[in-house]
């Protein structure tokens, strides 16, 4: 496993979360890092192990090239023929494909004209807030809408309520024949709730890739299939996927973004108290990455007991911030609030846009200086201000900076944040996989619903509490 370096483009800048920038009580000393290296390699080489014995399946996911012919297949043979999509998941069964479509579809495409648009309208249920779900259902044309419902479990209350919402209106509007040639469905080949409502109503299914966790399957049909019903290049993304895998193979942390940028993150939050660590891309076509990787690090590392069976109630608190917006509403408090925070800015070297500042005024000197700016050099130079005010602030700050935003890029993005997040799981002590405190909610949920089975724990759940009430 020695280090090969690939043609994978994200480079990450560490020098501002060092001491030698923010100084000894918030940075962190080339000591430490040499320290943890060995640690570092040490996980990455378990994680490659288990690979080579068959675990850690999320890794083989850029390799599916069958899945992306089955996903362009569909995608190219059903583009044209729906005005309207519809996904309807939750979590690590939405948040990807969002943050897909957000990177490399037209921030407007919505509302696009059809032909420019190239595809169907793309619409989310993901919370089952009924004011949402109805307002969606009013807006698309049922007639001419694609449902694809997406759980790995099967059975998650928000998605199969949603589910059934749209499924029973759907089979109002075109009967129920039609409407079952309208749902696609994305869950386990073989087991759970949906799987069987899928195979006794002959819906077109699509695979969860069993042995992933939800929020590890953005590179599979859960995020590829609605990716490319809007036109994204899903193979471009793999391609970019495997390209930062290469470089995860590394076991030099020096030569492994992921691997270092995982261990400042968990020196940063263990020895400094920098519990947070806030992600904040200068593109708004990269705040939905910064939304999904939200999911991947709290649900991943923010676990009560270690592997060893301690409590250990580890995890860095991830926050999305959205550079320049953030810095009129955010910037305020991470640079003089409480030093708590680990700070990952997103530079990109070229936007896909040129737009040039002309027309400024004769007579306002002070505005001169935008006079043939160009908006991305400005969204740019505000960034590198930032990372300064930052540093100077004493606040430790990382920076990845990509070439551009293309399929590549976000492929790389997702591998790197995944590798990065088992690493850390690794160095933290606790299993990554897996998600209890989740699960705990849902069973709440499904006692409080009344689902047969859960009788014991809507009990416990209702017992009324004995003095006074806390309610104002
Ligand atoms: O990462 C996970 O596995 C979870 O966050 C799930 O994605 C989320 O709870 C939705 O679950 P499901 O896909 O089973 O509906």
């Amino acid at each position: 496993m020695e280090g090969v370096v690939t043609d994978s483009r994200i480079r990450l800048d560490y020098r501002n979360a060092m001491a030698s920038a923010v100084g000894d009580a918030h940075g962190l000393t080339e000591a430490q890092l040499e320290a943890i290296a060995p640690k570092a390699a040490h996980e990455i080489e378990r994680i490659w192990a288990e690979h080579a014995a068959g675990d850690q399946k999320w890794i083989d996911l850029p390799d599916n090239k069958q899945l992306v012919a089955d996903i362009d297949a569909f995608a190219d043979e059903n583009r044209s023929k729906y005005d309207d999509f519809i996904l309807i998941g939750i979590g690590g069964s939405s948040l990807g494909a969002i943050s897909a479509i957000q990177a490399l579809a037209h921030p407007y495409r919505n509302l696009l004209p059809t032909r420019q648009r190239g595809g169907p309208r793309f619409f989310v249920l993901d919370n089952p807030d009924p004011e949402k779900v109805s307002a969606t259902l009013a807006t698309v044309d049922l007639s001419k809408t694609l449902v694809n419902v997406v759980t790995k479990s099967g059975q998650t209350a928000e998605t199969m309520a949603n589910f059934l919402v749209a499924k029973d209106a759907l089979e109002t509007a075109v009967g129920k024949k039609q409407a079952r040639s309208q749902i696609v469905a994305t869950t386990d080949p073989e087991s759970g709730l949906l799987r069987k409502l899928a195979d006794q109503e002959g819906y077109r299914t699509f695979p969860v890739p069993p042995g992933v966790d939800g929020r590890q399957t953005v590179l599979s049909a859960v995020g590829m299939l609605p990716a490319a019903m809007c036109g994204v290049d899903i193979g471009g993304m793999l391609e970019g996927a495997a390209a930062m895998r290469e470089r995860c193979k590394s076991t030099d942390i020096f030569e492994n973004a992921a691997a270092l940028f995982a261990a400042i993150a968990y020196l940063s939050d263990t020895t400094n108290g920098k519990a947070m660590l806030v992600m904040m891309p200068y593109a708004d076509a990269l705040f939905g990455i910064a939304d999904w990787f939200r999911q991947l690090w709290a649900e991943s590392l923010g676990k009560r007991l270690g592997t060893d069976g301690k409590e250990v109630f580890a995890g860095q608190t991830p926050i999305k911030a959205l550079g320049a917006i953030d810095q009129h509403s955010q910037i305020q408090l991470y640079t003089e609030g409480p030093n708590d925070k680990l700070l990952c800015l997103t530079g990109v070297e070229h936007y896909r846009a040129e737009v040039r500042i002309d027309g400024v005024p004769a007579g306002i000197p002070d505005l001169e200086y935008l006079d043939g700016a160009e908006l991305g050099t400005l969204l740019d130079r505000e960034r590198l201000a930032t990372a300064w005010a930052l540093t100077e602030a004493k606040r430790p700050n990382l920076t990845l900076t990509i070439p551009t935003i293309d399929a590549g890029i976000v492929g790389e993005f997702y591998f790197m944040h995944e590798f990065q997040t088992v690493v850390a799981g690794g160095l933290y002590g606790v299993n990554p996989f897996g998600q209890p405190g989740v699960e705990a909610g849902k069973n709440a949920t499904y006692a409080l619903m009344g689902r047969a089975g859960y009788e014991d724990l809507k009990a416990t759940l209702l017992a009324a509490p004995e003095g006074p009430s806390y309610t104002v």
